[in-house]
């Protein structure tokens, strides 16, 4: 198929660009590298020994929109563009709606013009809110607990708005638990700007020793040792359940959602214990207080998916902490800076040929 992938330079696109590749498809990324370099799309074309169309393009720029999908005329889009910060969209909400809502709304459009109603979409657990009805299914009610997620939260309703009125659309919202790990090869994986927001990333570079000490936020919660608990999944496997939906949207149409999780959680202390064995370094911790707007405990009931698409996670934790460390240990400080979003895209196609 020919897949276009919106933020495929990002965490999770990359990772799933490379799988698209592997599998045959013929894969084209639209990115405006806001928050990625092109130099994980070209570590991805190496990989696969395969190459990709790579497209500077804004999702707010409905006109580059409009003429890249004239060009490409994809059959299916799988849409991970856009902003992901929490403590940013509470402090920002208007760039997240315009970005996140907005982008989404424009890409929708786009795809209508050439008549492209295939649309997998990253949603998240976010939508849950402080949801305590653990394990987390689909049918558990939505709500929103800052701007990031209620981005989210609208994008799911618009989309399925959008199936109810044209049964033509087929779309899979893909409500991912905790990303986490990279690939085996350790040339692809997570590159967070600044101070990392989410654990894992937090703990590797404290295990480099690029931090000192991780703030365990909270070690009274209701949990077996007292700090929160997450469902962690590896990268990998949440980039195979993309192919999966993909593969049963050919033959569904109308709005569906699963959550993509193992429907296991770990502990913050399981999480710096298993870095700390697997990396052989000491990595220092200290409890702090709670931070506002977590929950205690969260993870996913992930039956709908492995019922509907035959996908379920392999790895475990150990393995995530591997992968994770070996990204980290072979790119310190993640990928070279590279002032992508100036570049145009014969720029970027030479870039990626070299
Ligand atoms: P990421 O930041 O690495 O990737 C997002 C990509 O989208 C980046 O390459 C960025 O440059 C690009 N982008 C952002 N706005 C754009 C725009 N207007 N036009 C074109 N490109 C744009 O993030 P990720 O971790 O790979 O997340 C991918 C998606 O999955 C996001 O939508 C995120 O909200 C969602 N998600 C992520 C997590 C997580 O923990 N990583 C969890 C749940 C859901
Ligand atoms: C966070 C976001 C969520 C987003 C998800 C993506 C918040 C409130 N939620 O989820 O919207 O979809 O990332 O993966 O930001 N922790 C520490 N110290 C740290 C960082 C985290 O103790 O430095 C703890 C947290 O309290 C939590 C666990 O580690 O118990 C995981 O945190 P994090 O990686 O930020 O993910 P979530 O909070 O689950």
């Amino acid at each position: 198929m020919r897949v276009l992938v919106t933020g495929g330079a990002g965490y999770i696109g990359s990772h799933t660009v490379l799988q698209l590749l592997q599998e045959g498809h013929e894969v084209s990324i639209a990115d405006n590298f806001s928050n990625s370099s092109p130099e994980s799309v070209r570590r991805v074309t190496s990989l696969a020994e395969r190459s990709v169309v790579l497209r500077n393009v804004d999702l707010l720029n409905q006109a580059d929109l409009n003429a890249m999908f004239q060009d490409i005329q994809p059959e299916a889009v799988i849409h991970f563009a856009g902003l992901k910060a929490v403590g940013e969209s509470v402090a920002q909400p208007l760039k997240y709606y315009r970005n996140n809502v907005t982008g989404t709304l424009n890409l929708l459009e786009s795809m209508e013009s050439v008549g492209c109603r295939t649309l997998v979409f990253s949603s998240s657990a976010t939508v849950y809110g402080e949801s305590t009805a653990l394990p987390l299914v689909e049918s558990t009610p939505r709500s929103a607990t800052n701007p990031y997620g209620r981005t989210k939260l609208h994008i799911e309703e618009m989309l399925e708005e959008l199936a109810a009125s044209d049964g033509r659309w087929s779309i899979a919202n893909l409500r991912y638990f905790n990303p986490v790990g990279a690939h085996e090869s350790g040339l692809i994986g997570e590159d967070p700007q600044g101070i990392p927001n989410n654990l894992m990333p937090y703990v590797a570079q404290v295990a480099i020793g690029r931090r000192e000490k991780v703030g365990v936020f909270g070690g009274d919660y209701p949990t077996a040792d007292g700090t929160g608990v997450r469902d962690y999944i590896h990268v990998i496997d949440l980039a195979a359940g993309h192919l999966a939906a993909l593969d049963y949207l050919q033959e569904s149409k109308g709005a569906h959602t699963w959550n993509l999780g193992t429907g296991a959680g770990s502990s913050v202390l399981e999480v710096i214990d298993a870095f700390a064995r697997v990396s052989g370094q000491p990595v220092a911790y200290e409890i702090v207080d709670r931070r506002p707007g977590d929950v205690a405990e969260n993870y996913a009931n992930a039956e709908k998916a492995r019922l509907d698409l035959g996908w379920k996670a392999e790895r475990g934790l150990e393995q995530m902490v591997e992968d994770m460390w070996r990204w980290q240990k072979m790119n310190p400080t993640g990928f070279d800076e590279i002032p992508a979003s100036e570049m145009t895209d014969e720029e970027l196609a030479e870039f990626l040929g070299s």
